[in-house]
């Protein structure tokens, strides 16, 4: 069976249980400024899923094209992808859980009308339960008359609690997981599962979302007033399992594109060969849909997947149409599903981003040949070390990695231990200002943790006497609630006036209370850490830090964000002042 085999199975599957089919609408939201990109089927169905009537009824399916460039860090091994495709089947507050268990059952694995995967290879997980919403025993009672009971877990609202976001529709949904093991696991135990799932003998095939909450500011708060259900199934991991392969890349979307590089590429690499395998699908998917290079919003992300792309093609050392090639192959494999592939033009952007990519690395090459070193040409250049290496052999020269690790050793302890570094040579500026700007900066990281979530870490900073910058990882543009949240809080920590001050421990100490440390930065022995308390002594942040740092928080005056922006995938960086 092909992927596009499946893709229409699953349309037919649901046309024929009463379902509008619903062309995938463009990869850009239109009148979403919230998100970049459609992440996934019920994105373009969010106001239908608060209640406004579709023109098309109440039961849709689609297969929707979805970007998610949180994950771009994971691509590369054998399931994540920057672009794909999620089938989905929807009720606006008409069936609910017992037909929508029983189709995801009877299309997973009917010979006829499904794909005839392998039943004992399914395993389930429901809601278990919280303030929010009951534990779901609806769901594991309909579950049990397709799956053996002990195959059905329940697991927490992060697991098994779905929003798009802090606001809209929500619920608790149930996933089904499909055993790629040889042999099989066979029965296991909760503990088993969890392991087995973290192993990654298990991959996720299909979530089916129970929507009839509704979250604001992150919070549930009640119920909408109808009973939704929102599925989505990722047709390249389907593809995969349906193929019976153990990675995507080998799906046969990909395996011609892979194929491509293999018989091309002087030096091999199966994560560069899948990276850029990736990546120009993704680009040609966004070209196609009107995005255009930019150094902005969709624009950004479409240049940086375009010069990642081809520096893969440097690294691998692919024959010099290979990426034009590959982007023939997804043109061909994709243009009667997605006839906007085809359009006119396409090649023209992508290859003028190429070329103007091309004469930053033909000046780097210059530098190259009149001998700049390997260090300068990846700080100035952008040149990955591989890079240097192949111009280097071309010319039967090698490069001196020791030297390059050494200064890139360097150059990451200077930038990464940044401030802290500078203090302890004297060079700081130790002002008023840029004093009371340092601690603002504690206090907004751990702001931004408390409202965008534990996982956020600071990946880069900047502080003068008018403004403080701070870079860290979090994949998409925060809401206007967001932004207004953390200035409310840093402004509260501001006002009811915390306590700073700095201990000294062992580096393994600060670790184990969680004090936070700096991305990829080296430490000594014995750190300084800054803790922010409230009089009881709790603290509200503890980071590794050189200071200085004001000694009590009043007195900063009024915290502002004044701009929040992306600047790189993943990458947001907020400017902000006191005042
Ligand atoms: N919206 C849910 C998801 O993305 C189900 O489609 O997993």
């Amino acid at each position: 069976m092909t992927s596009s085999d499946i893709r229409q199975k699953f349309l037919d599957f649901f046309a024929k249980r009463g379902h509008a089919v619903l062309p995938s609408a463009s990869l850009v939201p239109k009148n979403d400024p919230s998100v970049l990109f459609n992440t996934a089927g019920m994105q373009p169905l969010v106001p239908y899923l608060m209640g406004r009537p579709h023109p098309s009824g109440n039961r849709l399916a689609s297969a929707q094209k979805c970007v998610r460039t949180g994950d771009i860090d994971d691509v590369g091994d054998s399931r994540h992808l920057t672009f794909f495709e999620m089938l989905g089947n929807w009720s606006l507050g008409d069936y609910f859980k017992e037909d929508a268990i029983k189709w995801s059952f009877e299309f997973l694995t009917s010979k006829e009308e499904g794909l005839g995967l392998d039943p004992a290879r399914l395993y389930v997980t429901v809601f278990e339960g919280d303030e929010n919403a009951p534990r779901d025993l609806e769901a594991v009672e309909i579950w049990k008359q397709y799956v053996p009971e002990n195959r059905i877990y329940f697991l927490p609202a992060e697991n098994n609690w779905w929003s798009p976001g802090d606001n809209g529709p929500c619920g608790p949904d149930t996933e089904m997981f499909y055993d790629v093991t040889p042999d099989g696991l066979g029965d296991m135990t909760h503990e088993q599962y969890v392991a087995a799932d973290d192993a990654g003998q298990l991959v996720e095939i299909w979530n089916d979302v129970f929507m009839e909450y509704e979250k604001q500011d992150g919070k549930v708060i009640g119920k909408l007033g109808m009973r939704n259900v929102d599925t989505g199934s990722g047709l390249e991991r389907i593809t995969m399992m349906v193929q019976g392969k153990s990675n995507v890349f080998e799906a046969d979307m990909f395996a011609p594109a892979m194929n491509l590089i293999k018989e091309s590429a002087q030096n091999y690499t199966e994560r560069d060969a899948r990276i850029l395998s990736d990546h120009l699908r993704t680009a040609l998917f966004l070209i196609a849909d009107g995005v255009t290079p930019a150094n902005k919003d969709q624009g950004y992300i479409l240049r940086r997947v375009i010069r990642r792309a081809v520096m893969k093609t440097k690294i691998l050392n692919v024959e010099a149409n290979t990426g034009i090639n590959i982007l023939n192959h997804y043109i061909n494999f994709y243009s009667a599903a997605y006839p906007e592939v085809a359009k006119k033009g396409i090649m023209d952007i992508f290859k003028a981003e190429d070329e103007k990519f091309d004469k930053t690395i033909q000046s780097g090459i210059k530098e190259f040949e009149k001998g700049t070193d390997a260090f300068t040409l990846f700080t100035t250049y952008g040149f990955p070390i591989e890079v240097t290496e192949e111009l280097a052999s071309a010319k039967g020269m090698t490069v001196d990695r020791e030297a390059f690790n050494t200064q890139m050793k360097a150059h990451q302890d200077s930038s990464r231990a940044g401030a802290a570094a500078k203090f302890k040579g004297g060079l700081a500026d130790t002002g008023e200002k840029t004093t009371q700007l340092h601690t603002a900066h504690h206090l907004l990281l751990a702001a931004l943790q408390k409202v965008l979530g534990k996982d956020v870490h600071q990946r880069g900073s900047n502080i003068t006497e008018e403004r403080l910058r701070i870079d860290f990882n979090f994949d998409r543009k925060m809401t206007d609630e967001e932004k207004v949240e953390v200035e409310r809080q840093v402004n509260e920590w501001i006002q009811t006036n915390h306590n700073v001050c700095r201990r000294e421990m062992p580096l393994q100490e600060a670790q184990g209370i969680g004090a936070e440390m700096e991305f990829g930065a080296k430490y000594p022995d014995v750190v300084s850490i800054y803790f922010i308390e409230d009089e009881a002594g709790t603290a509200i942040s503890k980071e590794f830090c050189g200071g200085p740092h004001v000694e009590k928080t009043e007195g900063l005056g009024t915290f502002k964000i004044q701009k929040e922006e992306a600047v790189a995938a993943g990458v947001r960086r907020i400017k902000a002042t006191l005042s």
